[in-house]
């Protein structure tokens, strides 16, 4: 079966973008990473696609005249290199509406909160001082609403006491690598459709598309 060509848009460490890497090195994964595009020549990220041997485009946004002219350079190396799939980990820039339109059903994210509670930035300092006592990760198809849109996998850890945003934050990003993967695995697999505001998984052959707790609650 042909794997899903993917795309990943990074501007940092790129610690997700290593998860989907590690998850495609599996002969039967359903997906291969064909990109990588950056708006930061220094992120850490690039050096992690460089070494795993994926094409990597650093497209700086302070090139562009506005936000149009930067998300059709997106647009026109996605579509060079024959994508099928966009994938954002970390990437700090908003898309316009039309990149979001044109990418549609083909455009996921993955956001440290559960969501809808938390969209937006510093998820985890919010999440404590709301005094949640489970917070989480995301992955979900992009609409134009900043961290909204189908949900494809959520991944639930606990508050403890004691945390701070630095704790939480890494717990949950032991479920992002985690919960990314697998929504990956799903898409590439042709299990997720979407229905109105929501996205359906289809029943697969030995896990019938349930998500083991063990794998949403990775241990600390
Ligand atoms: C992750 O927490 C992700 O959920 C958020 O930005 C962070 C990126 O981290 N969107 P990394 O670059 O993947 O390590």
């Amino acid at each position: 079966m042909a794997r899903l060509k993917v795309a990943v848009l990074i501007s940092g460490r790129g610690s997700n973008l290593q998860s989907l890497i590690d998850a495609c090195a599996a002969p039967d994964f359903p997906a291969e990473i064909k990109l990588v595009i950056s708006n930061r020549a220094d992120a850490a990220g690039l050096a992690r696609a460089a070494k795993a041997g994926i094409a990597t485009a650093i497209i700086p946004h302070r090139d562009y005249a506005n936000r149009e002219a930067f998300d059709a350079a997106l647009t026109a190396a996605l579509d060079k290199a024959g994508i099928e799939l966009v994938c954002l980990a970390g990437f700090m820039r908003l898309l316009t509406a039309g990149f979001v339109a044109r990418w549609r059903d083909r455009l996921v994210n993955i956001h440290p909160s559960l969501l809808p509670s938390f969209p937006g930035l510093d998820t985890h300092a919010r999440a404590l001082a709301a005094g949640v006592r489970f917070s989480g990760c995301t992955v979900h198809f992009v609409r134009e609403e900043m961290d909204s849109g189908p949900i494809i996998v959520q991944a639930a850890v606990p508050v403890l006491p004691g945390d701070d945003p630095e704790r939480l934050a890494a717990r949950v990003l032991a479920a992002e690598h985690k919960a990314y993967p697998l929504a990956l695995k799903l898409i590439g697999e042709g299990r997720v459709t979407i229905k109105g505001a929501r996205a359906e998984i289809a029943r697969g052959g030995a896990d019938c598309g349930a998500l083991p707790p063990s794998l949403l609650n990775p241990p600390d």
